[in-house]
């Protein structure tokens, strides 16, 4: 069984050899910046960590309980935590860790009760843990704990009250069994955090569904790579159709993002996902739209109807007069987003079908042309806010067939030049007005900057975690 199981899993690290069309960078700053939040936290919630009673017999019958044992002081120095690129992983330790307990002790001897309190210091814990980064068959981030050590440098006791004196000659006794007890509870405690941690990761999602139709996959694309001054995560990055799942006729280009030591984040977005979007899009059959004459505002003195037209095409009036007309607009092959330095480009080659329609609902088929145009656009980042500008570069009217016989498409491909210039303009106005960038409950972007390069937009933002984000 177990050997079928391993080749399945060689099998499936062997197929994941696409290239991500997502990668997230974390630096060293953005790794100090989680740390230093983390130890925070860690501290606040020291006061609640309880201790487990301890109990035993001295004296071949004296029975004894040391009990509600809970932290007086606690000297927290900052821990530290590194990449650790030949495990994949991070190492993080403290040292010189030191708690000061207060409790209660109790005795029972026969019929005799006694009982007092006692004060312990535990000096200078050392904890070392190393932790082990991986991709699980899922695409799943997973952690492992590949290494732990705990050690305790001293451990003090001071008995009070009642008759302290008697756990006197026990002293060295309790501090060797508390030490003990201590050391052998560490580790264990940090890998089951770890466990817990990576029952987390295994929960999270990897999918995420966009409307009914669409989902957005995000799996790792590999192991994350480590090097001493950062983690790259490599991940997919496409979007797909619920029902066909199938990928585009198109691959995700490798690329890589150069690392930005001054940020804690820096994201790498691809092409490739805009253009599996545009792909998903285009294949359901969403890159098209009907337009009919009651849809054009007055204020454009356009009418889609056979009198109108005959300002461009003279015949058509004579064949078909007094009809109304419809255009379906459409995409005739997936429109393709390329990243360049400085500009993001869109290559759209669309058509156009014009029907007369007939008193009686039927649609009649006039001639189709092929509107083809080229966009480009600017996005950067202001003032916290996503904002682009974009620009027709060139439109081109021809016509592909005709039932009408043929005419000039000149006249007419001015006319849509300008519907296309207004409608840019109206696409300039929102994006002038910007979109506030993603934040949610665990923190916010700051210091955010946009750049694009060849195949790929790189994003370099620096984080704030609110403390909500760990309750
Ligand atoms: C990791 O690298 C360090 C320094 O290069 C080395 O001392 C250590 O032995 C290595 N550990 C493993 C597990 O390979
Ligand atoms: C989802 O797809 C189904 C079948 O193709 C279609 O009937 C439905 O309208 C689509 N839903 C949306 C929101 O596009
Ligand atoms: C670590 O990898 C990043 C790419 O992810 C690279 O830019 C950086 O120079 C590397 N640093 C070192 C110290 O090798
Ligand atoms: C067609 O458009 C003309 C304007 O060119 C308008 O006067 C006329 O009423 C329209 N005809 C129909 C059937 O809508
Ligand atoms: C609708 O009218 C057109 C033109 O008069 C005619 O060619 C066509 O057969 C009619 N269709 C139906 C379903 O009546
Ligand atoms: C627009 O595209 C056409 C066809 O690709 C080309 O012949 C023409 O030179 C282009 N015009 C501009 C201004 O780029």
């Amino acid at each position: 069984m177990l050997p079928a199981v391993i080749i399945v899993l060689m099998i499936i690290s062997f197929t994941s050899g696409e290239n991500p069309a997502i990668q997230v960078i974390l630096t060293n700053k953005g790794l100090q910046y989680g740390k230093h939040v983390g130890a925070g936290w860690i501290q606040d919630r020291l006061d609640l960590v309880t201790f487990p009673d301890i109990s035993g017999k001295i004296l071949g019958g004296i029975y004894y309980t040391f009990s509600g044992v809970t932290i007086t002081k606690c000297d927290f120095p900052e821990p530290s935590l590194e990449f650790y690129p030949n495990i994949t992983g991070f190492k993080s330790s403290i040292s010189g860790l030191s708690v000061a307990v207060t409790g209660k002790w109790m005795t029972d001897f026969g019929l005799i009760h006694d009982g007092g309190t006692f004060d312990m210091a535990v000096f200078n814990m050392d904890v070392t843990s190393v932790l082990e980064l991986g991709k699980d068959a899922g695409g799943h981030l997973s952690v492992a704990s590949s290494h732990c050590e705990a050690q305790i440098g001293n451990v003090d006791m001071q008995f009070h009250g009642g008759a302290s004196w008697i756990f006197q000659p026990f002293v060295e006794h309790f501090k060797g069994r508390i030490k003990d007890n201590i050391e052998a509870t560490i580790c264990p405690y940090v890998e089951e955090s770890i466990v817990n941690l990576e029952y987390h990761l295994q929960a999270m999602r990897v999918s995420f569904d966009v409307g009914e139709n669409f989902t957005f996959d995000l799996p790792l694309t590999g192991k994350p790579i480590f090097n001493a001054s950062s983690m790259n995560l490599g991940l997919k990055g496409e979007f797909y159709n619920i029902q066909t799942h199938t990928d585009p006729p198109f691959e995700a280009k490798p690329f890589s993002v150069s690392e930005r030591p001054d940020y804690m984040l820096s994201l790498g977005l691809s092409e490739f996902t805009l253009n599996s979007a545009s792909y998903v899009l285009y294949s359901a059959g969403l890159l098209q739209a009907l337009i009919t004459d009651s849809m054009i505002p007055p204020s454009f003195h356009v009418h889609l109807n056979t009198s109108w037209m005959g300002h461009f095409i003279p015949q058509l009036p004579k064949m078909f007069p007094g009809l109304l007309m419809e255009l379906l607009n459409y995409a005739r092959e997936v429109p393709m987003f390329s990243f360049q330095s400085g500009v993001l480009k869109l290559d759209f080659k669309g058509a156009v079908k014009a029907f007369a329609i007939q008193p009686n609902g039927t649609q009649t088929p006039l001639f189709k042309l092929n509107a083809d145009f080229k966009l480009s656009g600017k996005v950067w980042i202001s003032g916290g806010r996503l904002e682009g500008s974009v620009t027709l570069d060139n439109f081109t009217l021809t016509l592909a067939s005709s039932e009408v016989g043929t005419f000039e498409t000149y006249a007419l491909e001015h006319l849509m030049q300008a519907g296309m210039m207004l409608a840019v303009g109206k696409v300039n106005m929102e994006l002038g007005k910007g979109f506030v960038l993603p934040r949610s409950t665990h923190g916010e972007l700051v210091n955010t900057v946009l750049g694009m390069e060849e195949g790929f937009i790189a994003i370099s933002s620096d984080v704030v975690l609110t403390n909500g984000g760990f309750d």
